[in-house]
């Protein structure tokens, strides 16, 4: 047996924070009045951890790259008739990341046309938009949360299944990074470089998302003729 590198530090970093932020989210949304303030600053977090792990799917080390773990559906039979060796998210495991991944981006891009009609706090691109779409995206952002629940419960299920049943410890991976194994080689890749440009493309994506760049100042009274 050898200790191999299966999650990089920025995977990890990357995974905890946006399960604080959802929570965070999931509280101060539940709450309402003026928690949605933070909610807003949780959502934008998001949009962030989000666009970093999309670009580190590309740019991170070899088990978070995209081209890793996302596979075609044989190897996913082949995965269910117990013929898949391999390290990082096995390839049933894959669709449930893209699907969690899927479901943030639905909720975070709904969520910023939706409006709570208690407060009048509204998602920074609300005004953009008909009271039609605003009203929808913000139905919609009730009913993506329900789902995005029932499949974050999937996931912290699945894993529970895997260390009791299949006696496969996925967690200490995510916290520490490592995993005991008899072959597989150590993640490569994702050095500085790579990083930086995440972080740009994080960086780029949540200050895009939080509306600064919209022009906010209300259009000049309308002038009354006579
Ligand atoms: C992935 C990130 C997000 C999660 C998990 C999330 C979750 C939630 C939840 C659980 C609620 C309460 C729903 C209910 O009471 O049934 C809510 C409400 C709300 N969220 Fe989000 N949200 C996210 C991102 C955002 C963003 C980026 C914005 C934009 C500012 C936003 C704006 C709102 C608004 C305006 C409400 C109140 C809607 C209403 O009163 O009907 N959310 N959100
Ligand atoms: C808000 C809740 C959560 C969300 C949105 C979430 C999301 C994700 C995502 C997107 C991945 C893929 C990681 C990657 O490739 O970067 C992942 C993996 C993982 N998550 Fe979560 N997660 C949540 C809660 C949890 C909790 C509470 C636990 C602890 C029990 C957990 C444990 C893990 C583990 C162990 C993996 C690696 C699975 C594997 O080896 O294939 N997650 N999660």
């Amino acid at each position: 047996m050898k200790k191999v590198l299966v999650w990089d530090l920025p995977t990890r970093i990357v995974h905890w924070l946006l399960v604080a932020a959802v929570a965070g989210a999931y509280f101060t949304g539940d709450k309402g009045g003026s928690w949605l303030t933070w909610h807003e600053r949780l959502g934008i977090l998001i949009v962030g951890l989000v666009a970093f792990r999309l670009a580190w799917g590309f740019a991170g080390s070899t088990y978070a790259r995209f081209a890793t773990f996302v596979r075609g559906p044989a190897t996913i039979k082949a995965y269910l008739a117990g013929r898949w060796q391999g390290l990082g998210h096995n390839p049933l495991g894959a669709l449930s990341v893209l699907a969690l991944l899927a479901l943030l981006a639905l909720q975070f891009g709904s969520g910023l046309l939706a409006q709570n009609d208690d407060t009048g706090f509204a998602g920074p691109f609300y005004a953009l938009v008909s009271e039609q779409v605003g009203e929808i995206a913000t139905r919609l952002h009730h009913k993506v949360f329900d789902l995005l629940a029932v499949l974050i419960g999937l996931h912290v299920a699945a894993i529970a299944f895997y260390t009791h049943v299949r006696k496969d410890n996925l967690l200490k991976p995510m916290v520490l990074g490592k995993k005991e194994v008899g072959e597989g080689e150590s993640a490569k890749g994702g050095g500085p470089r790579a990083l930086f440009v995440a972080l740009f493309v994080a960086v780029v994506a949540a200050y895009g998302a939080s509306g600064a760049w919209v022009d906010k100042t209300p259009p000049p009274p309308a002038t009354t003729a006579g």
